[in-house]
């Protein structure tokens, strides 16, 4: 089997290479990523491999269709950037990867917090230049806050538990509430209470139509004033411009963000030579209260080596007449 590799880094190929070792998988790696620029790369592979900011698009399905490409392995959880419709109308398999490593996740959420809270980001320059003044570094204590978890799937779940761990109040809300979490003391309740409620909300549910643009300018007015919001799940879940006007008002207090609507533009490529061309990215980066990271939250060993493993053996599971387990289309 021959597979195009896309939006493929060093640390990927390293991972992907020890996982294919003694398969008879044939991987080429390609650093670009999978879009209808990039098509025609697809030549003569069987399946192409692709990650989260791939434009896996109906008509990019159907051109793959058309270059012999029968399966599509996601090196990801989310799986918003394939059109599964058209994937399925098509007869193309599409796996994911669905649980690499939730506490990857969760644990960079709540490094987030702790960075914007205690200020690490900024005390980390300060002394570097002999500045040891504490004005500004005031943070808060955890325990006894409440946190709001909007989705309470694999990565909210372990969030929870680690909120939990530090004696936070947790209130969560999803579609689906987990009894599991119900026994730990967590409580559900309606997304108009959690807004109300919280001190720190952090989003851990899939983007969808009911999901985009869910922090905005209506639920921001619901609540606390200088509530912190992490958003480690798909950028387009908050609506920036309506964030940025919270943040000069000083509703938000405190933003914490690991993705971004438009964040295909930028994260995963070395920016530091080039002008960004979103000036409300631009804005954001100047707020004391916000600290951005580039969709580092799976970016552990342990998810690394699991994402590996798992698009290999759901390439091997494709091989097999009706594979079900991890299969999206
Ligand atoms: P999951 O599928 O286990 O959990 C998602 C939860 O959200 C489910 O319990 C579902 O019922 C709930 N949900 C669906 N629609 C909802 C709605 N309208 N309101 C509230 N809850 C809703 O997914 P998992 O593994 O926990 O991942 C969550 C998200 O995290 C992914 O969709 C992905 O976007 C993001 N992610 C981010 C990564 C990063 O590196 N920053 C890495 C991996 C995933």
């Amino acid at each position: 089997m021959k597979i195009a590799v896309f939006s493929c880094k060093p640390y990927d190929k390293r991972t992907l290479n020890h996982y294919i070792s003694g398969t008879d998988f044939e991987m080429t790696f390609f650093e670009s990523r999978l879009s209808q620029e990039t098509i025609s790369l697809v030549q003569g592979f069987d399946a192409v491999s692709c990650f989260v900011n791939d434009d896996v698009n109906s008509e990019v399905i159907c051109q793959l269709k058309q270059q012999g490409v029968n399966t599509i392995a996601l090196r990801c959880a989310g799986f918003n950037n394939v059109d599964l419709d058209t994937a399925k109308q098509q007869g193309m398999k599409v796996f994911h990867v669905p649980d690499y490593s939730p506490t990857s996740v969760a644990e960079h959420a709540v490094a987030l917090i702790m960075t914007l809270n205690r200020k690490t980001h900024r005390a980390y320059h300060r002394v570097k230049e002999g500045n040891f003044a504490l004005e500004g570094l005031l943070g808060f204590n955890l325990q006894g806050k409440t946190v709001g978890c909007i989705g309470t799937g694999r990565i909210g779940a372990a969030f929870c538990h680690i909120m939990k761990g530090f004696g936070c109040e947790v209130l969560c809300y999803d579609l689906s509430p987990s009894q599991e979490l119900i026994d730990q003391g967590c409580q559900y309740q309606p997304l108009d209470d959690i807004y109300q409620k919280s001190d720190i909300i952090s989003l851990h549910c899939p983007l969808n139509t009911a999901t985009h643009h869910l922090i905005n300018k209506q639920s921001l007015q619901k609540m606390k004033d200088g509530v912190m919001i992490i958003n480690t799940s798909r950028g387009a879940l908050v609506h920036a411009q309506e964030a940025i006007d919270a943040l000069y008002s000083g509703k938000i207090g405190y933003l914490g963000l690991d993705v971004y609507e438009q964040e295909n533009k930028i994260f995963f490529e070395d920016m530091s030579s080039h002008i960004i061309q979103d000036s409300v990215f631009q804005l954001m980066l100047t707020f004391p209260n916000v600290v951005v990271t580039g969709h580092q939250g799976y970016f552990t060993d342990e998810a690394l080596n699991h994402i590996a493993a798992t698009t290999v053996a759901n390439l091997q599971l494709s091989q097999t007449p009706n594979p079900q387990q991890r299969r999206l289309a």
